[in-house]
């Protein structure tokens, strides 16, 4: 299984949803590979940090860098071979690469952080893009959004409404694990952690509820 985070959004949470996604799958005994599509290399350092303090608890994970837009998709094919499981982790951007991902993934994640009225613009363009990508690949890619950074705010709540009706008219669903705005995250990643493996509360909660749903439509799929 290839399973994408994507967003054309920056700072949404692609990669904190990418790792997380990888260490709970590789923490129940898969052999995962994360790929870091992002030329920012910022999970690349997260993973470098995450050597430097070796935890005889946390599950084997490999982070692979590739940023080469024609080389994507024949390096990730040749790579899946030596894995169960490979998640990417996607630039923010709109690029070919993005197009690439989509194609070669047999599942898409795309994490929105619902902040002002651009994000009705970015997500209907992504849907947009989704469904002419969808037309060139021979079965469709479940595809579905989460919602992170999550506040219970009339504006968030509006856009989750928003969100669902995309399931309708495009094919794209809507998990139902909210991620909620919590510092865990960002400080599990200051040292190669995620929220998965470094906090003991909600954070944790959130994440583990969010791959279990994951994985159960994967398995479906
Ligand atoms: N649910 C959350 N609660 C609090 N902070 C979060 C949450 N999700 C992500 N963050 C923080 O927000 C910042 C952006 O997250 P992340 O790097 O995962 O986003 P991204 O979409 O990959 O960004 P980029 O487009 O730059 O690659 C990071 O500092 C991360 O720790
Ligand atoms: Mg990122």
């Amino acid at each position: 299984m290839i399973i994408a985070s994507i967003s054309y959004k920056g700072g949404v949470g692609k990669s904190t949803i990418a790792r997380n996604l990888a260490v709970y799958i590789a923490s129940k005994g898969q052999k995962v590979c994360l790929i870091d599509a992002d030329e920012t290399m910022a999970t690349t350092e997260w993973y470098a940090d995450r050597q430097e303090n070796p935890r005889e608890d946390l599950p084997y994970l490999q982070v692979i860098q590739m940023t080469n837009t024609k080389g994507l998709i024949p390096a990730a094919r040749g790579l899946y071979e030596d894995y169960d499981v490979l998640v990417i982790d996607a630039p923010p951007s709109i690029k070919p690469i993005a197009s690439k991902i989509m194609l070669l993934a047999h599942m898409i994640i795309i994490p929105v952080a619902p902040k002002g009225k651009q994000d009705y613009t970015v997500t209907a363009k992504f849907v947009e893009r989704y469904d002419e990508i969808m037309q060139q690949k021979e079965e469709v890619t479940p595809a579905y959004f989460v919602l992170n950074m999550y506040r219970n705010t009339n504006f968030n709540k509006a856009f989750e409404e928003v969100l669902k009706e995309y399931g309708d008219s495009s094919g794209i669903g809507l998990l139902d694990t909210k991620l909620s705005e919590l510092t865990d995250h960002a400080e599990a990643t200051q040292s190669g952690l995620t929220a998965y493996d470094y906090s003991k509360g909600r954070a944790k909660e959130e994440v583990e509820y969010m791959c279990d749903e994951i994985v159960a439509l994967a398995q479906k799929a």
